[in-house]
């Protein structure tokens, strides 16, 4: 039996000085609690009381090589020897932009931040800037960061939205328009209901964080040409999908290329660099300097180095998708197999390495409204049970897998998941 005795006691510990006890608000839901790690390796994560644990979490997902890959590691212990911040250019970001502009379809510039949340913050004010409209038009159950200006809550039924938690500005939210996703009849109201007044739509290609939903087919084309009709532009939020559904991001597997996208996680292997792409004459205003894009960090030379080593190993080992997602299609199956067997229902929505699992007696869960009615309960339950079986994932039953997940990692999964299956089946 597993014990986290060690972690316990680091995390009253901590709680006595980092608010909460972690740092990053979703980290309090890990089941079964809060776990210190001290170490990862290629698939594998150490905690403090020295359990060992296949990683499908990956860092909330930028851990795309898998823990400490060594030519990331290389790559950024040499730029350490050279220097970290030099508040001045550095011929790393050119490199990294330049890796960008030839794989992401979109991407004729590029901008450098540190965070996903940053970057979108940028699209968005060039979207505004360019277009000279303020409005922007968000889904349902997608993801943009934390940021006041788009992290809104889902309108009530008849009602308008509000932010999505406390302490937000409602002022910030102002200029946000919220609809359901996949559906372009609302899209067509909402631009009608703010003809003129629109900027942008932004959405996740694939609605990772609402569940691992697909777009139907002809949906995000149609809301390109919507907006183009009406003088709006689309920016997709490939932060996660960006680097891992293809070396082009859900833009490559999709056949999409729309006017901006917003690029993080993977970018960096487990790094902090983000970025915004796409069409150099929307990036005018920060060329000329009207729009301002900010950040000591902005081009920060460890993420930098770290990015460009990420995307050299992908680049170079372009089997590594075809590996990825037989690795989760495999461990798909698994959850699917093990459920069935154990007599609870279980539904995986799966986009190449990407997957959500959910607990539901429904055939299928196709909108993110639908995914509000699986047991979230039961999903806890579970990511606690694999924990005591050797397996680290989110609690919420949203999965990444990494290059670096082989052969040994998937077949000590596959019995992780037969128990832990059985001990929810008595919930
Ligand atoms: C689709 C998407 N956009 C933006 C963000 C925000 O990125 P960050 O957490 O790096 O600020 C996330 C983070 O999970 C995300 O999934």
């Amino acid at each position: 039996m597993r014990s986290w005795t060690k972690s316990e006691r680091l995390l009253a510990e901590s709680r006595k000085h980092l608010a909460g006890g972690v740092a990053s608000s979703l980290r309090a839901a890990a089941r079964p609690l809060p776990l210190f790690f001290e170490r990862g390796a290629g698939a594998r994560l150490w905690d403090a009381d020295g359990n060992e644990y296949v990683d499908y979490l990956l860092g909330y997902g930028p851990v795309i090589l898998g823990h400490c890959h060594p030519a990331v590691e290389e790559a950024v212990v040499a730029q350490m020897r050279r220097g970290t911040a030099f508040g001045g250019q550095h011929r790393g970001e050119v490199e990294l932009a330049r890796r960008i502009t030839r794989l992401v379809p979109c991407a004729e510039r590029v901008c450098l931040v540190s965070t996903g949340s940053e970057a979108v913050q940028v699209a968005l004010r060039l979207c505004r800037a360019f277009t000279g409209r303020s409005r922007v038009l968000r889904f349902e159950g997608h993801y943009h960061g934390w940021i006041d200006t788009i992290h809104v809550a889902a309108p009530q039924d008849g009602g308008g939205h509000g932010p999505a938690q406390a302490g937000q500005s409602r002022a910030a939210q102002a200029d946000v328009l919220v609809a359901p996703w996949n559906d372009l009849d609302v899209v067509e109201r909402v631009f009608a209901a703010n003809r003129g007044g629109v900027a942008a739509a932004i959405c996740e290609p694939v609605l990772c964080n609402g569940g691992v939903i697909a777009p139907a087919p002809g949906y995000l084309e149609g809301l390109q040409r919507i907006c183009h009709r009406e003088g709006a532009l689309l920016i997709l939020d490939e932060v996660i999908t960006g680097f891992r559904l293809a070396l082009g991001g859900a833009q490559e597997r999709l056949g999409i290329v729309p006017d901006l996208c917003v690029l993080g996680k993977a970018l960096g292997g487990g790094f902090a660099v983000s970025a915004v792409a796409g069409r150099a004459d929307i990036f005018a205003g920060v060329a000329d300097g009207s729009v301002p894009h900010l950040g000591t960090f902005n081009g920060g030379a460890i993420g930098v180095a770290a990015g460009v080593a990420t995307l050299d190993v992908l680049t170079g080992d372009q089997g590594a998708y075809a590996r990825m997602e037989a690795a989760a299609e495999r461990v798909q199956r698994c959850l699917e197999r093990e459920g069935r067997s154990a007599g609870v229902p279980a539904v995986v929505n799966r986009v190449g390495s990407v997957f959500h699992l959910f607990f539901t007696d429904r055939p299928a869960l196709a909108s993110w409204r639908d995914t509000l009615t699986a047991d979230s309960r039961r999903m806890g339950e579970f990511a606690g049970a694999l924990a005591t079986q050797g397996i680290w994932v989110r609690s919420n039953g949203l999965w990444y897998v990494s290059a670096a997940h082989g052969p040994q990692d998937l077949a000590d999964t596959e019995v992780a998941i037969a128990a832990a299956m059985r001990s929810v089946a008595r919930l």
